[in-house]
This record gives C-alpha cells, sequence and structure tokens, in this order.
C-alpha cells in the first residue's frame, strides 16, 4: 500500500525517507503492533463498525504474521515504520480488505499504544529483576550480622557497623527505586487507542474495550494528549537513572573495596579481568563498566526531555526520535541491573580485615563521648572535647584504641576541666569494642543484629506483598 500515491505526484527521495523511518528502532514494536492491531479490529466488528468477515480475515491474517515473526516482513527503507509495514503484509494477504483495519485509527495513537505496551512489559521485568535482587541482598546480609566494619562519612573512618547493616542500606535504596519504577507504571499503563490523529473518530469505537483487550488500567482521557504525551516515557527513564544511581554506587564501594588498601572484599573471577601487561593484576571491570553504563541513562533522560520540551500538541514527528533512546535506556539499565547483581552475590567478604579496620582507627571515640554524658552526667559538647584530645593524644603516643585506659583518660579530663573522670576500666573497653558498639545501637534502622534482623523481615514481607500482587 502506497500511503502517497494519492496526495503526491513524487516519490520522496530516498535520502528522505531513509532520514524519516523510524524502521530500525520500530522492531521492538511488532508484537505490540500486532496486538494493538488485533484489539482494534476485534473493537470495530464489535461495534459494527466494519463487516465481521473481513475483521476475521484481518485478525487470521493478523495471528499468521505473529506466528511467522518478523522476517515475513517487507523492511524496505522505503517503508516508512512498522505500522505500515504490518499493514502492508496484511494486504499481501487479503487484498485490499486489509485497509478496513485502519479504520478510526491513525498511527499516531497507534504508536503511542504499542511503546506503552512494550515499556510496561520491560518495567515488568525490571521490577521483578529488582526484587529478586533484594532478596539475595538480604541473604548474603543474614550471614554477616555480626561482620563489623568500618562505616565512612567523607570517606574517612567515622563508626564501626555491620557489613549486614550496610546491605541493607543497599537494599533499601532499592526498594525505593523499585517504588518509583511502579509509580511510573502507573501513567505508563494507560491506552491511548482511540484518540485516533488527535481528535478520535464519528465512528462509535469502544475504548473501554481495546482498553480490556490489551490490559490496560484505563485509556487516557483526552485524545489530543493521548496522541502528544510521551512523559511516561521521560518518568520511566528517570526511575531507571535513580536506579542506576543506586547500583552505581554499589560498584564504586566494590571497585574501592577490593583494592589492596581496603582489602574488604574479592569480587569473583567472573566479573573481574586482568592485565595484559601485568600478570598480577585483578581489575573490577564489570564494576567500572556499570559504573560508567549509569551515564548512559542520564544522556538518554537529558535527550528524551530535550526533544520534549516545548514541542507544541499534538503529535509531532520529532517525538519518533524518542523511541531509540528509550530502547537504549532500558536495554543497559537491564544489562547494569543483572550484571552488578550477580557481582555483589559472589564477592567473598573478608571479616578479619572488616574487623581490623574498625577496630584501628578510634571509630568508637562517639560512645566514648556518650557514657560520660551518661555515667557522669557531663555535656555531650565537653565530653567531645575530651575524646577529641584523648585521640590527638593516642596518635602522637601511637596508642591503640584498646591501649586508652582510665588514667589517660583522667589526665586528659584533667587538663580541659580540671577535674578526673573516674571512669570504669571494663566500661571503657567496652565501648571501645566496635562489635560491643554496634551491638549498643537498638534504635531502630541501627547496626545491631537485632534492628538488622528487623529491618530484613520488614524487607521480606515487603517483597512477599510484591510479588504475590504483581
Ligand atoms: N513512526 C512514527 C512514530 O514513531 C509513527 C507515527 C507516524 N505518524 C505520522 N503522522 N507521520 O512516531
Amino acid at each position: 500500500m502506497n500511503l502517497r500515491s494519492g496526495r503526491f505526484k513524487q516519490k520522496m527521495s530516498a535520502e528522505a525517507a531513509e532520514f524519516t523511518s523510524s524502521l530500525e528502532f520500530d522492531k521492538k514494536l511488532f508484537e505490540a503492533d500486532i496486538e494493538c492491531n488485533l484489539a482494534h479490529t476485534t473493537m470495530l466488528a464489535q461495534q459494527k463498525i466494519i463487516d465481521p468477515e473481513t475483521a476475521d480475515k484481518i485478525i487470521r491474517s493478523l495471528k499468521k504474521l505473529r506466528k511467522e515473526g518478523i522476517t515475513a516482513l517487507n523492511l524496505d527503507y522505503d517503508v516508512e515504520d512498522i505500522h505500515m509495514a504490518v499493514e502492508n503484509y496484511v494486504s499481501s494477504q487479503i487484498g485490499e480488505e486489509a485497509g478496513f483495519m485502519h479504520t478510526a485509527k491513525s498511527r499516531n495513537d497507534q504508536v503511542a499504544t504499542d511503546l506503552r505496551i512494550v515499556l510496561k512489559d520491560n518495567l515488568e521485568d525490571i521490577q521483578q529483576e529488582i526484587l529478586v535482587f533484594m532478596e539475595g541482598i538480604l541473604q548474603l546480609a543474614s550471614e554477616h550480622e555480626e561482620t563489623v566494619m568500618i562505616a565512612y562519612t567523607h570517606l574517612q573512618h567515622a563508626q564501626p557497623t555491620t557489613f549486614a547493616h550496610h546491605l541493607l542500606a543497599y537494599t533499601h535504596s532499592l526498594k525505593r527505586d523499585y517504588e518509583r519504577v511502579k509509580d511510573a507504571y502507573k501513567r505508563v499503563d494507560l491506552n491511548p487507542l482511540g484518540s485516533a490523529a488527535l481528535t478520535t473518530s464519528s465512528f462509535p469505537i469502544d475504548r473501554e474495550l481495546t482498553t480490556h483487550l490489551l490490559g490496560f488500567q484505563d485509556y487516557l482521557r483526552n485524545s489530543m494528549d493521548g496522541v502528544s504525551a510521551r512523559d511516561f516515557i521521560a518518568e520511566s527513564v528517570f526511575s531507571l537513572s535513580l536506579l542506576c544511581t543506586t547500583l552505581s554506587k554499589i560498584c564504586e564501594e566494590m571497585v574501592l573495596w577490593s583494592t589492596y588498601e581496603f582489602g574488604i572484599v574479592e569480587i569473583a573471577d567472573e566479573f573481574s579481568s586482568t592485565s595484559s601487561i601485568m600478570p598480577q593484576k585483578k581489575n573490577p571491570d564489570v564494576a567500572e563498566i556499570a559504573r560508567a553504563k549509569t551515564a548512559i541513562l542520564y544522556g538518554e533522560l537529558m535527550t528524551i526531555l530535550t526533544i520534549l520540551r516545548a514541542l507544541p500538541y499534538t503529535y509531532n514527528r520529532d517525538l519518533q526520535e524518542i523511541s531509540p533512546h528509550l530502547w537504549n535506556s532500558l536495554h543497559n539499565a537491564q544489562d547494569i541491573l543483572k550484571l552488578v547483581a550477580n557481582m555483589l552475590l559472589t564477592v567473598k567478604v573478608n571479616k578479619e580485615r572488616c574487623l581490623k579496620l574498625a577496630k584501628s582507627n578510634f571509630a568508637t571515640a562517639t560512645d566514648l563521648a556518650d557514657i560520660m554524658v551518661r555515667e557522669k552526667n557531663i555535656p555531650f559538647r565537653t565530653a567531645h572535647k575530651i575524646v577529641g584530645r584523648l585521640v590527638s593524644h593516642a596518635l602522637d603516643q601511637n596508642l591503640k584504641p584498646a591501649q586508652i585506659s582510665t588514667a589517660v583518660l583522667d589526665q586528659i579530663a584533667q587538663e580541659l576541666t580540671g577535674e578526673k573522670l573516674d571512669l570504669d576500666e571494663k566500661l571503657i573497653q567496652k565501648v571501645l569494642d566496635p562489635l560491643e558498639n554496634v551491638k549498643s545501637r537498638q534504635v531502630p534502622g541501627g547496626p545491631s543484629p537485632e534492628q538488622v534482623q528487623e529491618a530484613a523481615k520488614h524487607l521480606k514481607q515487603f517483597i512477599f506483598k510484591e510479588r504475590n500482587i504483581t
């Protein structure tokens, strides 16, 4: 079917046809386009807009195409897009009657519908993958509730925590990423079909029926909005960008933690590479590439927003140029998620090194100040000053936290306040011990094994609930 033969005398130039064709990146719409045509044709017949026998022929030919696959289509460059390619196929099978399929339908509402169908599918897969990853992290965390490690602020030793607590920080970020994807999905799940070119049709089409047949939650209530809206794409790519931000942060930590200097984890061979010249090398390439590929998502989001910016209502061909950026975002987000999950879930944790770091650098100093407040009713600011001076003194004298005695502490307290503290030696050692320190943090959200178990329980319930409704 040559669309142009009515209106034009000339064919489009070959270069213009190639320049404007979306066929290459429309391929992902192939199956959705068949579904869209099937639903629309079924509805046309039901509404007695087209003859049931014609509808039957169209439907049979579409189903045949679905079975044969995309290779059955003529995808020459002068076929403008997938919608024309599918229509041409039906015409080649049943002749002119194929033309009834396009009654009260435009490629404008069709492409918007196809995009939503495919995107929904991808977002569902991504949501499931996030849940699987979260579950995997919880499993790993359950093995490390007492694996004491150092936690950082400004990338400097801050306070002790456990490996499990740190892993649960990842899980909670991923939970929000999941919820954001799920929320974006709600606005993808709206049917534009029936908007036709932009103002619906004078045929009595049944939008509820196609909405039901295509499995959408609802249909878009304004036909002009229906064909021009692509915010659902921007929003989905944004939610995936944030998901990848979380993943890139995990990667960054794996890169750092697997260094000789940190030595906290070892990334599995399967996710590492070596050097062509330095035979001793083990490089965290998967983490690095995932960290870098996150930038692709940000770039695609910017491109999509910039294409959308200031477009007049309703359909503009500009919109077509969004599709390849959507596909690229989806495929990169899916790859990053899969690889980062598999990499993280196979790391080997060096518990001794974790503990050594937690013990080495006065990370428990906050709690030493805290017992002065608790036991001796000293204002926290004064206690903070005493402990700060103590750490400075210990560093000068090369004293380790375990060597801090009541006497040293009293000497410093006396210098600063004129009074001794007289703290119990055992108590001092207890608060300076990182595991005891962590166990004492019984506040919800904190690192004590009980609190971590509690948080993990809630996350498991969340995963279970989500699995059973989606
Ligand atoms: N290939 C087009 C797209 O992806 C389909 C819609 C074409 N509509 C039109 N009026 N030219 O947006």
